[in-house]
């Protein structure tokens, strides 16, 4: 079977991240009669499951095998949940139970990663990375995690991020760096920036040591390291997914959203998070109120760029990369979207753009800096024990 053969492939190659990137380059696209797990769709891996080629314990030995692997080098998973593997055995019972009589739906036994500031009611610790809350205690899963358990999701542990969302010691501490994890690194370019802060959940996703993974966001903490590791980042608007539980920056702007290497993995894990939440009350009531009846899902669609219109407002960063190859990466991809006929609307000026895009400038950091130490005393009341009870700063 070519699962066993990508599972050996895999470990045996241990050290060279190149090696394995290099590898992924040639290994068969799935198909009718092979099935991968390296860069398998949540789509092909619910296919294998249905089709008794690989169960969901397989499929979370694999990711365990891989974080082995590559993790002391990548950096970007702080803790592996020991309850993976009789999660994963238990979703494969009731799958066994269910045989072909209703689809237990797309996140059932798929491994999703946490950054490590969801609270989870389980053997993991919630820490921001810092080593002043390992061992609190949290009073309850995160709603979203609940969700994911709900849906029948293995929790596979928790991802490293920029500690603290930054606020360790801002602009001092290198994006992807905390103290629990250490420094990750960009797997396809170990060298280079893997943004933040959630650097832990957009490496392990492009690494394949996970199907999917979650982040947050609050300036720019999902996109920028998805952008930066290849990989898909949905921000959704604040509020459409429940932030209770989340270690929080700024629940003015805070949201909670997939990473994933496709847009339709990052689509069924946005259906399964949405929604309303008694817990955070005011967001989520008023951005329920669009969710589509039946979810996302159902727009999903190969063909959905013919006719859209798409604004490119260049000065937000042609000036810095000016030269650069990303200039020439972004042209591809602009002719990318036009070739799968959207309409690009180039050169939009935005007015004041300077001002908005700089949290110094904005009065964003201001908003941040205040809101921070009112949130984070307000998740730290609620821990049932903690090593630490309050933060104080001038
Ligand atoms: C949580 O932190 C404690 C203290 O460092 C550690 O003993 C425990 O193994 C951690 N939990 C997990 C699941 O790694
Ligand atoms: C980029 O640099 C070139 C010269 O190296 C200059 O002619 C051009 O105006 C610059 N573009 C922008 C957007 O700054």
């Amino acid at each position: 079977m070519l699962m066993g053969t990508a599972i050996n492939a895999a470990t045996s190659i241990s050290f060279s991240i190149t090696t394995v990137l290099t590898l992924l380059l040639f290994i068969p696209i799935n198909g009718q009669d092979q099935f991968t797990i390296i860069e398998a769709t949540i789509d092909e891996i619910q296919t294998a499951f249905d089709q008794n080629k690989l169960t969901s314990t397989q499929l979370v030995e694999f990711y365990i095998t891989q974080i082995e692997t590559l993790n002391p080098r990548l950096r970007s998973v702080i803790e592996v949940n020991p309850d993976a593997r009789s999660q994963a055995e238990k979703a494969d019972l009731a799958r066994k139970r269910n045989q072909g009589r209703r689809f237990l739906g797309e996140l059932h036994g798929i491994p999703v990663l946490l950054k490590d500031t969801f609270a989870t009611k389980d053997k993991l610790n919630t820490s921001a990375g810092s080593y002043a809350l390992v061992g609190s205690v949290v009073p309850r899963d995160a709603t979203v995690v609940e969700r994911l358990r709900d849906a029948g999701a293995v929790i596979l542990g928790k991802a490293s991020l920029t500690e603290w969302y930054s606020f360790r010691a801002l602009g001092k501490i290198p994006n992807g760096w905390c103290a629990r994890a250490g420094q990750a690194k960009n797997p396809y370019l170990p060298s280079g920036d893997p943004c933040g802060s959630s650097s832990g959940s957009a490496i392990s996703v492009a690494a394949n040591m996970v199907t999917v993974s979650l982040g947050s966001e609050t300036h720019g903490s999902i996109l920028c390291p998805a952008d930066h590791n290849s990989v898909v980042g949905l921000k959704p608007t604040v509020g459409l997914t429940s932030r209770a539980g989340v270690i929080p920056v700024l629940p003015q702007h805070d949201t909670i959203g997939a990473i994933s290497r496709t847009v339709s993995d990052a689509v069924y894990l946005l259906d399964v998070i949405v929604g309303f939440d008694s817990r955070d009350y005011e967001a989520t009531s008023e951005a329920a109120k669009y969710i589509p009846v039946g979810g996302y899902k159902q727009f999903l669609n190969e063909n959905g760029l013919k006719g859209k219109r798409l604004g490119v407002v260049r000065n937000l960063f042609s000036n810095a990369l000016n030269g650069s190859t990303v200039i020439t990466a972004f042209e591809n991809h602009l002719n990318t979207l036009r070739q799968s006929g959207a309409t690009i609307v180039d050169d939009l000026e935005m007015a004041n753009v300077d001002v908005i895009s700089n949290p110094g400038k904005s009065g964003e950091l201001t908003a941040m800096l205040a809101g921070f130490k009112i949130a984070l005393n307000e998740y730290l009341q609620e821990l049932v024990s903690s090593p630490v009870s309050e933060l104080a700063y001038e």
